[in-house]
């Protein structure tokens, strides 16, 4: 039965035949030198590989005797790859990075997969593998690739428990209670499926951290996990909760400036490092949504970074540390927090801390403006952080394929340094020449056979390692390959999936949060339609503190007659969304509180425009539904049912947030539903 579980590594037997007949002349022998624990996975990759896409058993040898032989390797491990020259180009690429290349020497024709470490040659493995499962022409290769962003790190949000906050998959990964003795194979199929999307960093814990794991009883699990996932190029980081010194060291305080706080921290790194030689270092989100920190004791973020970060640093491991702070009792914007609170840090940061930004100011909601902070710390490497789980997108049962949002967020222009200053080159440092870089994902994965609920949640966490090597790929082409490695290389297939896909995440902000609305979900849960919630212990917790809505209008004024969040922005930024009538309509109601019947791009008042686009969010899914259903014959049944069986839930849900949004704002327009569009119930 088909049940998900191999991802986007199925393997299966190339059908196109010219194709097929090309990879076999090409590839009548394999040739790998060398026999570290990596090179012998590059080895079974290329076994199972070509094995199941050439359709016969592929030996992989030491040494070849056929005419044309696929090569992989380095220049230190590998006398063959060596006599091939390759030194400058190789040098280009980095430590990680790799080539592909058609070369002729000695009469052979060579496809040659070169890097200058091991994981470069199981990077470039899974890129040429990838080239036949997407079916691609190999004669010609000249493939130079390298990482754009240093670190790229799967966040999980996995309790000690296994349960995993804001996870719809299914329960977390990591069996702690069989662990350290059994290795369940699933670990390193995971290893493995972020290998080939080079995914190079784990933070195996909850950001709502337990101090648990900092004792030895976790860490020798902690040791099994990374023993096993290293490899495959993945480092493991974890949580650290700001209070372990009083929860498991028995000190009375966890002020960073005390000297035995310090020396515990201190004492602790050296103890992990034990265990764990090449430890990446800590994940910590403090001072926020009730996380102990430093300003527990009166201190700043910067304090509690620098001193978690000494710890660390002759380690060689980083501390990232989040800028996901708001305190109700700050009377102020909570869109603004973050930015007060961490501008004012930027240039006090040790040189091993990064600072870990969410994409937007709020909090992962189906669309937001950039963050403010990309662009206003050019001392300090900032980490993008992702959420691949769709919290606020319809968890584990809306298609929302997210490559398009992560891609308007890179693609933002944040003017810090003139045109062009965007938001990807603050992330991959190139923008303040930063050499430290990283992208965050906060992980969509769990037990279930198929690791993400819908089987087009892979496509995001595929998606994220895409971008996360290389933020200048299209959603497009991540989208087409994805497809094609998932379900099959048929055109009709490929271009209508794509559509699909390509609509999905916008159709879901029609049927939620349109025009620019945002956090009016259901109370705690973040699933459905909450856009009444109001009383709760926190303002900045409810809805109507962000939606605004009243008699006169809709919409939060983030202007100078408002909270003036748009300050925060460059004076280029806040020229395009100062004024309704410049300012993209996405983010319309973000900044603005406009009136019901202000007239808008369509011509149309606001009012009607709301009840226009909460139509279209459920037109579209009905029109993902009507093309899923005629791909019942290319599909196999079971994923197929699957996935229309979810869009029967989409469809529903689409229905129930218009009908919830409308009756509810309607209270306030006191306007008609439009004629012709379908009355909500
Ligand atoms: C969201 C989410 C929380 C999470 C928090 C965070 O608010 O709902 O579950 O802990 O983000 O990112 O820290």
């Amino acid at each position: 039965a088909e049940d998900g579980y191999q991802l986007w590594q199925r393997y299966n037997q190339v059908t196109n035949k010219g194709q097929l007949k090309q990879y076999q002349q090409l590839l009548e022998e394999v040739v790998v030198q060398g026999n570290s624990p990596t090179l012998q996975i590059v080895k079974d990759e290329l076994q199972t590989g070509l094995g199941g896409l050439l359709g016969k058993t592929t030996a992989v040898k030491e040494s070849g005797g056929k005419k044309n032989v696929l090569l992989a390797g380095t220049r230190n491990g590998s006398a063959l790859v060596k006599a091939l020259g390759l030194e400058e180009d190789l040098k280009a690429v980095g430590p990680e990075g790799y080539l592909l290349l058609s070369q002729k020497a000695n009469g052979k024709n060579y496809t040659v997969i070169a890097a200058n470490s091991d994981l470069g040659v199981l990077y470039g493995t899974f890129h040429f593998l990838r080239l036949l499962q997407t079916q691609q022409d190999i004669q010609r290769l000249a493939v130079k690739s390298s990482p754009k962003t240093k670190l790229r790190i799967l966040n999980h949000w996995d309790n000690l428990d296994r349960t995993v906050e804001r996870g719809y998959a299914g329960f977390s990964l990591w069996d702690w209670h069989k662990l350290p003795d059994y290795i369940d194979q699933r670990y390193l199929d995971y290893a493995r499926a972020n290998a080939s999307i080079g995914i190079n960093g784990t933070v195996l814990t909850n950001v709502n951290a337990n101090s648990l794991v900092l004792t030895p009883e976790y860490l020798k699990k902690v040791t099994a996990l990374a023993n096993a996932f290293r490899p495959y190029g993945l480092k493991v980081y974890l949580t650290a909760r700001f209070s372990s010194p009083i929860e498991i060291g028995k000190l009375k305080t966890a002020d960073p400036l005390d000297p035995a706080v310090k020396a515990w921290w201190q004492k602790k790194v050296e103890e992990i490092y034990q265990y764990i030689p090449d430890f990446g270092g800590f994940l910590v989100k403090a001072n926020s949504e009730g996380q102990p920190g430093p300003q527990n004791y009166g201190r700043t973020h910067a304090d509690g970074a620098n001193m978690l970060a000494d710890a660390l640093s002759p380690k060689g491991g980083i501390v990232m540390w989040r800028a996901f702070v708001y305190d109700n009792n700050v009377p102020d914007d909570r869109a603004k927090q973050a930015y007060s609170e961490f501008k004012p840090l930027d240039g006090t940061f040790r040189k091993n801390v990064m600072v870990q930004v969410k994409n937007g100011a709020i909090d992962f909601q189906p669309r937001e403006p950039f963050h403010p902070l990309f662009g206003a710390m050019p001392k300090t490497p900032l980490v993008m952080e992702f959420q691949i789980t769709q919290e606020y997108l319809g968890q584990g049962t809306h298609l929302a394929y997210l490559a398009p949002m992560f891609k308007e967020t890179l693609e933002s222009d944040t003017y810090a340094q003139g045109k062009g200053s965007t938001v990807a080159k603050v992330v991959d440092g190139s923008l303040n020449g930063h050499s430290l870089s990283a992208m965050a994902g906060v992980a969509n994965i769990g037990t279930d056979r198929n690791w993400t609920s819908h089987p087009f949640g892979q496509a995001n966490w595929y998606t994220f390692g895409r971008l996360a090597w290389d933020h200048s790929l299209s959603s497009e082409q991540i989208a087409d390959e994805w497809i094609r490695m998932t379900f099959s290389n048929e055109p009709k297939l490929i271009s209508e999936v794509k559509n699909m896909m390509m609509g999905s995440r916008e159709a879901v902000v029609n049927y939620m949060t349109p025009l620019g609305l945002h956090h009016i979900m259901g109370w705690s849960h973040h699933y459905g339609p909450g856009p009444w919630i109001k009383d709760k212990p926190r303002a900045d917790w409810t809805s109507v503190y962000f939606h605004r809505a009243d008699e006169k209008g809709l919409g939060f004024n983030r202007t100078k007659t408002g909270s003036n969040a748009l300050a925060q922005y460059a004076p280029e930024v806040q020229a395009q969304w100062q004024d309704p009538a410049t300012c993209p309509e996405k983010y319309l109601l973000w900044f603005h509180h406009v009136a019901w019947d202000q007239k808008l791009a369509s011509g149309r008042t606001l009012w009607d425009e709301l009840c226009y686009k909460y139509t279209a969010g459920i037109d579209s899914v009905k029109a993902m539904q009507q093309t899923w259903a005629g791909l019942a014959s290319q599909v196999d049944p079971e994923r197929h049912k699957q996935v229309s069986t979810f869009l029967k839930i989409q469809h529903d849900d689409a229905k129930w947030w218009r009908d919830a949004c409308l009756l509810y704002f309607q209270t306030f327009s006191k306007k008609p539903i439009p004629a012709g569009l379908e009355k909500p119930e």
